[in-house]
């Protein structure tokens, strides 16, 4: 396939700042963007946004692209011009256009060998009570998100996660006596100490579980490298200066007393040794997963096997732009045993690449709230992909 026409231009994203979209023979991808990032995190542009979408305009790219592999061309064209954003707004769009023209999806194109028939779907975990850098009430959790995931019925567990979200909110309003706002990603905004959010993700539990008969499991994304200061894991809500070893104890305690099934970025992104010693202690009861840790870098998910650190690695094909690299990533997780979750970021656009991705590579996990049209993109092509095959 040839690329014909390709073009950028800038738009917003769910927080109103601007992205890149790239059209590639008609077919569009858009990048999203992170706030909470980490420091191994690719740049998103190369000098600005604009400065993108104008190398892509007068992009002149002449050889074919007929398969995923041949993206190789592409990035060595692009070698160094571009930000990572842009990288993987390109390349998926490429990607949808191959797909196109060849009459494929793009998960059958990613994955040719895939059995769409006992493929598994992964588990949508979504954000439900936020904190942290996400919050823009002055007094809030300092751990940034509060999770939940059920089944891996994408139909099924969109419903549920729905019905927990609307099942939390009331939880909130009736115990702050006051509306609950929502943060710049959908989540519910509390001005709740960390323990007590803890204690409503269990009563919401309890709650699904009577009326629905269903279980829910608890995540939580401490986002710890923001809070770390000085050599500190510095607490507001409440008040307290955790050493490392202490911070530990602290996560392995919360994991044991609330059962929670999903932990991210507990320790800072520096401390590999960290996420060893928590991993060790909680002796494979709970996912101990790497976001700003790891940051979708194959060489420090390399040295996060090596160092036997994490057993969950989160993966957001924009942090590192090359969806070459993701695969390799996925591919080497898995291989090594960790669990795997493609993960949305907290700007957002109506881009659905990612549940594509998750079906054909086999996440075990999206994350992702049930929504606003953003997230619900991402969701609704996991519900569209499970409807095509008749499952
Ligand atoms: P983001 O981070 O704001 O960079 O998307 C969310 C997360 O930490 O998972
Ligand atoms: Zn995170």
């Amino acid at each position: 396939m040839k690329l014909k026409e390709v073009s950028a231009r800038v738009i917003k994203d769910s927080r109103g700042e601007k992205t890149i979209l790239v059209s590639v023979n008609g077919c569009l991808s858009s990048s999203p963007s992170g706030k909470s990032t980490g420091k191994y995190e690719a740049k998103p542009y190369r000098h600005g946004v604009e400065h993108d979408v104008a190398f892509i305009n007068n992009m002149r790219f002449s050889r074919e692209i007929n398969k995923f592999e041949d993206l190789e061309f592409l990035e060595n064209y692009v070698a160094k011009q571009i930000g990572a954003n842009t990288m993987f707004a390109l390349e998926a769009s490429v990607l949808k256009a191959l797909a196109k023209s060849q009459g494929k999806e793009l998960w059958q194109l990613l994955n040719p060998a895939i059995n769409p028939k006992k493929a598994k779907f992964p588990r949508i975990l979504s954000n439900t009570i936020g904190g942290g850098a996400h919050s823009n009430n002055i007094r809030h959790p300092d751990f940034q998100e509060f999770l939940i995931t059920s089944n891996n019925n994408p139909t099924k567990s969109k419903e549920i996660n729905e019905n927990a979200y609307c099942q939390a909110k009331t939880i909130l309003k009736n115990l702050e006596q006051k509306e609950i706002e929502k943060n710049d990603e959908n989540a519910l905004q509390t001005s709740f100490e960390n323990e007590k959010v803890l204690e409503v993700m269990k009563d919401l539990q309890e709650d699904i579980h009577d009326e629905k008969s269903v279980h829910i499991d608890i995540g939580l994304d401490v986002a710890s490298s923001q809070f770390f200061i000085n050599g500190k894991y510095g607490y507001k809500n409440p008040k307290k200066n955790l050493t490392r070893e202490q911070q530990i104890d602290y996560i392995a305690e919360l994991i044991k007393k609330y059962n929670i099934f999903y932990v991210e970025d507990a320790l800072d992104e520096e401390d590999f040794e960290g996420f060893a010693e928590l991993l060790k202690k909680t002796k494979g009861e709970c996912l101990i997963c790497g976001d700003d840790l790891t940051t979708t870098n194959l060489e420090r998910v390399k040295i996060a096997i090596k160092k036997k650190a994490i057993n969950a690695i989160i993966v957001k094909p924009n942090q590192i732009g090359s969806l070459l690299e993701v695969k390799k990533v996925i591919e080497l997780a898995k291989k090594n045993g960790l669990f795997v979750i493609i993960s949305h970021r907290s700007g957002e656009t109506i881009d659905n690449t990612i549940g594509d991705l998750a079906f054909a590579w086999g996440a075990d996990f999206i994350k992702t709230p049930v929504i606003g049209v953003e997230r619900l993109a991402k969701v609704d092509r996991l519900i569209e992909i499970e409807k095509s095959l008749g499952r």
